[in-house]
């Protein structure tokens, strides 16, 4: 009986103990993978400056605040600063100047910028058209967006690590 005991003590302690290991490792290699999209404290400043340029005109159409606006109409001009930020940013794994000149940001004179704009149009079709046609999906609404393919980086992956 206490034979017993001691085996399974000695298995349950193995099975954690392997469990830690491969939730380490696990998040060891996804660590690896998380995007460095910090802002440069100069960049920081940029975008702070920006932020407090709309002071009273955070609501107003991205359109009327900015001087290029191309796609994005009718978004809140404070949300436009996030989308840069949080959405196109990170899911690539890049910081302002990838897609902007900094300072000069309603020039489309970095080929990112307008293949962003594609990118956008893109990711619409696939999430309007082609997914809405795939019957017995597991959502409701099924989605991608940059960070589905991008994961971080600026050319996605094709195979795995
Ligand atoms: C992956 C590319 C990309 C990144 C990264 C990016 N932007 Fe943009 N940005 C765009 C695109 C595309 C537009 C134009 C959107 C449109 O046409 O509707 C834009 C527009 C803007 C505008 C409006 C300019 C105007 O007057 O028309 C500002 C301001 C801006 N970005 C700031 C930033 C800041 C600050 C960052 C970093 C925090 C940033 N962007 C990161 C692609 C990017
Ligand atoms: C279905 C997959 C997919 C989605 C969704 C997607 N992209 Fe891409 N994107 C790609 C591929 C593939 C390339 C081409 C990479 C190469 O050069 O081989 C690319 C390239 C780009 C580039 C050019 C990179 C460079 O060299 O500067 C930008 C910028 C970009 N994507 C932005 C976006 C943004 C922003 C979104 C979300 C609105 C997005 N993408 C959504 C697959 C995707």
């Amino acid at each position: 009986m206490r034979k017993q005991i001691l085996v399974r003590v000695v298995m349950l302690t193995a099975l954690l103990f392997w469990l830690e290991v491969t939730t380490t490792s696990l998040a060891q290699t996804t660590g690896a993978q998380t995007p460095t999209a910090q802002l440069s404290s100069d960049l920081k400043q940029k975008l702070a400056e920006l932020n407090k340029a709309l002071a009273g005109r955070e609501n107003e159409p991205a359109e009327k605040v900015f001087k290029n606006i191309q796609l994005l109409k009718g978004m809140p001009a404070s949300r436009l600063l996030r989308v840069m930020e949080n959405g196109y940013g990170k899911s690539l794994g890049v910081d302002c100047t990838h897609c902007h000149i900094a300072d000069a940001w309603e020039k489309d004179d970095k080929p990112a910028k307008q293949i962003t704009r594609e990118m956008v149009a893109m990711t619409q079709a696939i999430n309007g058209t082609h997914l809405k046609a795939i019957k017995n999906l597991k959502s409701a609404t099924p989605v991608v967006n940059c960070t589905t393919c991008h994961r971080g980086q600026v050319k996605p992956a094709t195979s795995l690590p």
